[in-house]
């Protein structure tokens, strides 16, 4: 068994030539390849960047760095075989990941039997609706970690298409129906005050509005800081069709508002944790 940090060098080697070994003259799949490539290389800086806010040692750091790098692995497999990042109509991306790692990754079997569990808590449950029960305060942090770090990435890349305009330029693979209305179920979720199932995002206008719900998901205060000063609450809020159940998302957005006002005032993200 390695010391991670030593296996950090090669992992980060590896997965750079696994990503770029589905490179192809395909111009939209090469876009799709593209996008998680970089979205790999981001989550893996914020997770690292979020280990450092949280205050985790150099092992927790390092096991945030391995599971930001391996969290959508199997998304490359998932787009070459099913031509499509939609989960319901392929496998489960995050257990795809963790397939690719135990048949593909020279290294992962050399990773302390410990930290291989927690790293594969964390992927395994980074896409979920909900964490699943666990009980290890560790195990319980990394799936937190991961999932703030992905989300606030997230945001990044949906961006460029929030505006009505673009969203025909948004590739097929992360497109739903092109309408701009909210569908009257996942209105009803956000003047709730509740998570809606991605899985049934039918609309343009759906997809905004789970962006805003996922926000009460958000389990760090660094992670809501960091969304609200890149202003990804106001783009999504200013993109929404207010015209439409104008009362209930008056609602929802007010209750969010103070949501999201009490993760930051929380503003005590420190972990007291031997990693
Ligand atoms: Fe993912």
């Amino acid at each position: 068994m390695k010391n991670l940090e030593n296996l950090l060098p090669s992992m980060h080697e590896w997965m750079r030539r696994y990503m770029r070994s589905f490179y192809t003259d395909d111009a939209e799949v090469q876009q799709g390849i593209l996008i998680k490539e970089i979205h790999t290389c981001y989550v893996t800086s914020i997770a690292l960047r979020l280990a450092r806010e949280l205050k985790l040692d150099s092992h927790g750091r390092n096991l945030a760095e391995t599971i930001g790098l391996f969290h959508d692995a199997g998304r490359f497999r998932q787009y070459q075989v099913y031509r499509t990042f939609n989960d319901a109509q392929s496998e489960d991306h995050a257990d795809l990941s963790l397939k690719v790692l135990d048949e593909e990754m020279p290294y992962f079997h050399e990773i302390d039997e410990e930290d291989q569990n927690l790293i594969r808590i964390a992927i395994q449950n980074h896409n979920k609706k909900t964490i699943e029960s666990l009980k290890d305060p560790r195990q319980i942090l990394f799936a937190k970690l991961i999932r703030d770090a992905d989300k606030l990435d997230i945001y990044r890349v949906l961006e460029p298409f929030l505006a009505q305009e673009n969203a025909d330029k948004m590739p097929n693979f992360i497109k739903g129906k092109q309408h701009p209305e909210i569908s009257s179920d996942f209105v009803q979720n956000f003047c709730d005050g509740e998570q809606a199932d991605f899985r049934l995002i039918r609309t343009n206008g759906d997809r905004k509005i789970v962006r805003l719900m996922w926000l009460y998901d958000i389990n760090f205060s660094w992670t809501m800081k960091m969304i609200k000063r890149r202003g990804y609450i106001d783009k999504i809020v200013s993109a929404l069709p207010m015209n439409q159940d104008a009362e209930k998302l008056q609602t929802g957005l007010e209750r969010l508002m103070r949501h999201v006002e009490s993760v930051i005032q929380k503003n005590v993200d420190t972990q007291n944790l031997v990693c």
